[in-house]
């Protein structure tokens, strides 16, 4: 696929991978909307970029408020009369046991990582559905695969995303719109900084896991080849993505691993 003058949506675009995925995008010459809560952010992402404001439109989102989700797509229908391409990759991590969670701090997560972005992708298909051709991105985790202690709602919302977009593909497949589901591994952003306490409060610390993890400008790389392909769905990232695999296998091996390593980082 060419991705060159196609019109693409892209959540979570102020930061870690949806920030170097619109830098990629912009780099094959598409027509862009980014979105995100925090428009100082947004507008330092725009600064960055060579594209004429014809070509760009900068729209604060807040993907909690799914509700708004028709007013934002008519905002976009109203610039560029299109939808090429949704990406949805705007998300919130946690860090505390289950136990220690409130019930609202589980529907922000939810809310923001599996209702926000399902929503705006159904207000997407259907201007796709008129267009008789689209494509629809989730940006869904290896968590979406298995849990990791400290993350029963994030790992919840994952999970979730795998379940509606693999019956989505199905349902939209007459309309000619493609859907994508992209899994990364441990990915070098801020999202464990930014990730949210039981309490609801934000942790402000990053993981070794994120430190280590693989870059986002190599991340965006792979994601582009990704999307111009006809995949269904993608593994990105380095050696933790064999977890997958691992855990089907050998299941009990595998728990009690991980059993042993949250121990240890406790
Ligand atoms: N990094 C990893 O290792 C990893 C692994 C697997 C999956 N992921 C997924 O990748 C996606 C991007 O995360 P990241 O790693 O790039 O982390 P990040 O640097 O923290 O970026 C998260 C992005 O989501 C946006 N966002 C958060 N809450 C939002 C809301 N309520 N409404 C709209 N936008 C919101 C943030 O922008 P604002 O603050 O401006 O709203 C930011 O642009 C997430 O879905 C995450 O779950 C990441």
């Amino acid at each position: 696929m060419n991705l060159s003058g196609k019109v693409i949506w892209i959540t979570g675009a102020s930061s870690g991978i949806g920030e170097a995925i619109t830098y990629a995008l912009a780099k094959e010459g598409c027509k862009l909307i980014i979105s995100s809560r925090r428009l100082e952010e947004l507008n330092r992402v725009r600064k960055n970029i060579k594209l004429t404001d014809e070509d760009i439109l900068v729209l604060p989102i807040d993907l909690e408020q799914h509700q708004h989700t028709d007013e934002w797509v008519k905002v976009v229908m109203g610039k560029f009369n299109r939808i090429d391409i949704l990406i949805n990759n705007g998300g919130i991590s946690q860090k505390g046991y289950a136990l220690e969670t409130t019930q609202a701090v589980e529907q922000k997560i939810m809310d923001i990582n599996y209702f926000g972005n399902v929503e705006l992708s159904k207000a997407t298909a259907r201007i796709m559905q008129l267009q008789k051709s689209g494509k629809i991105v989730t940006i869904a985790s290896i968590i979406g695969r298995f849990g990791l202690p400290d993350l029963s709602t994030y790992s919840a919302s994952k999970h979730a995303l795998y379940g509606f977009y693999d019956l989505f593909r199905l349902e939209l497949k007459d309309d000619n719109i493609k859907v994508l589901i992209i899994s990364p591994g441990f990915i070098n952003t801020n999202v464990a900084i930014n990730a949210i306490k039981g309490d609801g409060v934000l942790v402000n610390k990053n993981s070794p896991a994120m430190e280590q993890g693989m870059k986002t400008d190599v991340f965006a790389k792979k994601f582009i080849t990704a999307l111009k392909s006809n995949r269904n769905h993608k593994y990105i990232g380095k050696k933790e993505i064999l977890s997958v695999p691992f855990k089907m296998l050998f299941p009990n091996i595998f728990y009690n691993l991980m059993y042993k390593m949250s121990k240890k980082n406790k």
